[in-house]
């Protein structure tokens, strides 16, 4: 038995997070949304397994009282999802949120990863946050978004490095391009966001074969998830485990 947070679990990525985790009975899964009552795909899901807290990630004192509601029973989590993450903004701008978000979030459930015998912190990153990646495909949308990955990045390595010697392993796992519309009442937003990158992607990955689902980024990230270890907390990676992005 084994026990996950999830956050941004409301939909797309961050859903199917908590659909394949939870499908192993044994384990615990608590699934942080912004909107418990607009939550309805977790709703819809009813499994006996699944706690639906409500906490925006920007909101420390909130992410505080989910921690606290999460472990009652037993004081301690054995794994963390920073899922939540927003590609809205299209200018080039400083968009924090999607940075401070992951740092009050790791900070809250930090005290309970320590007394769980996983300490495993996935963070969702991108391929826009990559300046290889960047550079090779000559990438001009999403700038806030990019450097706000990129930036996440550095606190995923900076999380690592301090909490090595306790055994914690961190990672930045870029999913692929995922097509999230099943689940995202807004549209196709990752439709939108790749007709904008499409340009790119042939000269930085000449490989790309299309959209993957959520299904098989989640299964794949979960795969890297399980088999990383200390030894490489701290790194950037793709849902394939490498710096193969798309
Ligand atoms: N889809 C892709 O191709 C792709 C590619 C690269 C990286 N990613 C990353 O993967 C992660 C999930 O993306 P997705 O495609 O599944 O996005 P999505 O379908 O738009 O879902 C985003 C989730 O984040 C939540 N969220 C947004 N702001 C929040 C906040 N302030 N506090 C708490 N939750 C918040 C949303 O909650 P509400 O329902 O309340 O809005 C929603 O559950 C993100 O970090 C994204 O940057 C996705």
């Amino acid at each position: 038995m084994s026990s996950y947070v999830v956050t941004g679990a409301s939909r797309g990525i961050g859903l199917e997070f908590v659909k394949q985790l939870s499908a192993d009975s044994e384990n615990k899964v608590f699934a942080i949304v912004r909107n418990k009552a607009n939550a309805t795909n977790l709703h819809a899901l009813s499994r006996d397994n699944v706690t639906i807290l409500q906490a925006d990630v920007t909101d420390p004192a909130a992410l505080k009282v989910a921690a606290e509601v999460s472990t009652a029973t037993d004081n301690k989590l054995d794994y963390l999802i920073n899922n939540a993450g927003s590609s809205t903004n299209p200018g080039l701008t400083l968009d924090r949120f999607n940075t401070v978000g992951v740092v009050h979030s790791t900070n809250a459930f930090l005290p309970l990863l320590k007394n769980g015998s996983a300490k495993k912190i996935l963070t969702l990153s991108s391929c826009l946050g990559d300046l290889d990646f960047t550079l090779a495909g000559e990438i001009e949308a999403q700038p806030s978004y990019s450097i706000a990955k990129a930036a996440l990045n550095m606190v995923v390595a900076k999380y690592a490095v301090q909490f090595k010697a306790q055994g914690f392993v961190f990672m930045a796992i870029s999913p692929g391009i995922v097509d999230v519309s099943g689940t995202n009442e807004s549209g196709p937003g990752a439709v939108e966001e790749f007709k904008m990158l499409s340009r790119g992607v042939p000269k930085a990955a000449p490989d790309f074969k299309g959209f993957i689902t959520p299904e098989d980024s989640v299964k794949k990230q979960l795969e890297v998830l399980n088999r990383w270890t200390v030894d490489e907390s701290g790194a950037y990676v793709s849902h394939l485990g490498n710096k193969q992005w798309l």
